[in-house]
């Protein structure tokens, strides 16, 4: 572990903001054809556990980018590296991320998906944090607003390590 990293979100806060989204979103998607797409690797756990509290049936897949921060913060810096297998078209797309920080991904998923002939799009996060955001980019569902700070745990990683802590810690990295 990342010594005097702390935890600023628990595991059972995390589940009972699960179960708050779960419901607005089940009430939001009725009679719509939701198809959650988490972004891998990042959002494997909140995608679990926030699918577990979706009450209307719905379908769930992945789709994997790596973003690469350079001196520079653009959208260039996003690779596609797995695409979804479901087809989407007319699908009403609901995108699962770990994390907004900058915007780029975001951002470059808003693009792609433009192009896709998709119903509906929008965005649920885990974390919203702002202290970096460089692209204004919509977000419709937050898990929690994080001002600052590198966060590990719950799918969230340094050097690919730490996400499988069952809480949010704000590393000293
Ligand atoms: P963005 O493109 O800058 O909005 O952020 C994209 C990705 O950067 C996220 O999906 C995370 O994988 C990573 N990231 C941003 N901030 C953090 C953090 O505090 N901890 C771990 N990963 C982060
Ligand atoms: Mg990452």
């Amino acid at each position: 572990m990342i010594e005097n990293s702390e935890i600023i979100i628990s595991g059972s806060q995390i589940d009972t903001r699960c179960k708050e989204l779960g419901e607005q979103i089940s009430s939001d998607y009725q009679g719509k054809d939701l198809v959650v797409l988490g972004v891998l690797n990042g959002a494997f756990m909140f995608t679990a556990q926030l699918c577990k509290n979706i009450t209307i049936d719905m379908s769930v897949d992945f789709i994997q980018v790596s973003s690469y921060k350079g001196e520079t913060l653009t959208s260039e810096s996003v690779t596609l590296l797995r695409e979804p297998r479901i087809l989407l078209s007319g699908k009403d797309i609901l995108i699962v991320e770990d994390i907004v920080d900058t915007g780029i991904t975001t951002a470059w998923l808003k693009t792609y998906f433009s192009k896709r002939n998709v119903r509906s799009y929008n965005v649920c996060t885990l974390v919203n944090k702002c202290e970096r955001r460089f692209i204004e980019t919509p977000v419709t569902y937050s898990g929690f607003l994080v001002e600052r700070g590198f966060l590990i745990g719950y799918g969230l990683d340094y050097q690919e390590k730490y996400r499988n802590l069952p809480d949010i810690y704000c590393a000293n990295v």
